[in-house]
């Protein structure tokens, strides 16, 4: 659809030049056309008054109704009395299609996906967030609308940092919070301020997430390498040998595999930065989501001056928010202020409000409450589920947030499972992805229970139990119960 500007402006790019051979009616004309035919104009756009373009151009009017009938003569242009001059049907060439969306919009199609990362898109709460706005804009000063600290605004700050102290036990302080749009800007903020105090190399752990990690690290002209996870979490003796002065870490609750990093490593891991002077980049991604554990605090409270700790309200609230807030180790705050300074200034400063609004009101509290419930019914009915329909397969590192791994038989196909299910409706992810080999093996599923009902995670996991187990009774001839064997290959179904 073409805009429909409320009121033809007299702006229209057209550029006269009164010392050229051309008369300056043939200008006007041909740039015009031009902007008809690439597409600069659309079908249906209405061109400026000519009185108001004739002033803006220090051209006659006459001149400029002139080149308009030219126009119309050669159906570039259709004029009808109350809706002006528009660009004619058929005049330019069609726009381009706009790109099919990378991600469904809101819950997926499928009779149950269970795609990782994502919360409840649909449980957003849309009229708090709206009483957050209003609240926001009507008591906003109006100096707050000019360009402001690029840290953020100092409300927001003063209120993420109490929330991160009251319910993540991290030794939070306004001054060194600035706030950011999600985990992603901040790990750039974070690795693009390494990289200016001299750091060369970030490790991350694997699995984990590789490709973001890497291609951040790459545009902060870091090396990235890969560091092993085991079921204390990270390795730090491992971390050690890679000789880097960074690493990445999701200790609260490793993604993907859901270890919590144990006490020995949160001191080893702290140790490891001392000894090298380095940092420790904590993605503090889905901490509001603990179920069946004492609450894990942040690795930033243990040692503020060595971790860099980054939040998000992509699993909280909704991802397109893009809100987060990083706590930075005070030597490191300059830099990376000045990182954020030049990426955008700070962040859209309503939302920072809006957002401050939600948390004081305690709104917010409220929101994790109702979901931490719905979660929790959702992972118990995806482990009822699993051992009513594939019970041969274990499943770990839901102690918190809304994923869980799935353990398939060592022979089984990840990536046929993926397809075979996918023909069922079914949508899994396996841990491949998630590693820097991209190794199936040892196969897994990374099960994510964020945006699916308890419905239909219980109708998903039956749809597709045989195949978890591979007890696929297409192909076997029925099912075998204990069967252990590899993940059949699709068939043609
Ligand atoms: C490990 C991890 N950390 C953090 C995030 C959140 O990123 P962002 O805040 O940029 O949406 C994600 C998103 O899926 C994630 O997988």
């Amino acid at each position: 659809m073409s805009p429909e500007w409320s009121n033809a402006s007299s702006d229209l790019l057209v550029a006269i030049d009164r010392d050229s051979d051309e008369p300056l009616r043939s200008q006007l004309e041909r740039q015009v056309r031009e902007a008809i035919r690439t597409g600069r104009l659309r079908v249906g756009e209405r061109l400026p008054p000519s009185r108001e373009l004739a002033g803006a151009l220090g051209l006659s009017r006459g001149l400029v109704q002139d080149a308009y009938a030219q126009l119309l003569a050669e159906g570039y242009l259709v004029a009808r009395v109350g809706s002006g001059t528009r660009v004619a049907a058929g005049a330019c060439p069609p726009p381009s299609p706009p790109p099919p969306p990378s991600r469904p919009a809101g819950r997926s199609p499928l009779l149950a996906d269970f795609r990782w990362g994502v919360p409840d898109l649909g449980a957003f709460p849309l009229s708090d967030w709206l009483w957050a706005v209003r609240e926001a804009a009507r008591g906003m000063p109006v100096a707050e609308l000019d360009y402001g600290d690029p840290r953020g605004s100092a409300v927001l700050r003063e209120v993420v940092a109490g929330y991160a102290r009251r319910i993540r036990a991290a030794a939070a302080d306004p001054e060194h919070t600035v706030i950011c749009s999600g985990y992603a800007q901040g790990l750039s903020l974070a690795l693009g301020a390494l990289a200016r105090t001299g750091v060369r190399r970030v490790a991350y752990e694997d699995p984990g997430s590789p490709a973001s990690v890497r291609a951040a690290a790459a545009a902060a002209g870091l090396e990235a390498v890969p560091v092993p996870v085991d079921e204390q979490g990270v390795d730090v003796a491992a971390l050690a040998a890679t000789g880097a002065r960074a690493v990445v870490v999701t200790p609260a609750h490793q993604w993907p595999t859901g270890v919590v990093l144990g006490p020995e490593r949160r001191l080893a891991l702290i140790a490891w930065a001392a000894a090298v002077d380095g940092v420790v980049v904590e993605d503090d991604y889905d901490a509001e989501f603990r179920y069946d554990r004492e609450p894990v605090g942040a690795l930033q409270g243990l040692a503020a001056d060595r971790v860099v700790s980054i939040s998000t309200v992509s699993k909280s609230l909704a991802p397109a928010l893009r809100i987060g807030w990083v706590l930075c180790p005070p030597a490191l705050t300059q830099a990376l202020v000045s990182v954020k300074h030049v990426s955008d200034r700070g962040s859209p400063v309503l939302d920072q409000l809006a957002l401050a609004r939600l948390m004081e009101s305690g709104r917010f509290d409220r929101h994790l409450r109702r979901m931490r419930a719905a979660y929790a019914a959702r992972r118990a009915a995806l482990l009822a589920a699993l051992a009513e329909h594939a019970p041969d397969v274990t499943v770990t590192g839901l102690a918190a947030g809304f994923h869980a791994v799935a353990h398939l038989p060592e022979t089984a196909d990840e990536q046929a499972l993926v397809t075979a299910a996918r023909a069922r409706s079914v949508g899994l992810y396996g841990m491949s992805t998630c590693r820097t080999s991209q190794a199936t093996a040892p196969p897994r599923l990374v099960l994510g229970f964020g945006n699916v009902g308890e419905r239909a995670v219980t109708a998903g996991i039956a749809a597709i139990g045989d195949l978890l187990t591979g007890r696929d009774p297409a192909r076997s001839g029925g099912p075998r119960p204990g069967n252990r064997c590899a993940a059949p290959r699709p068939g043609p179904r």
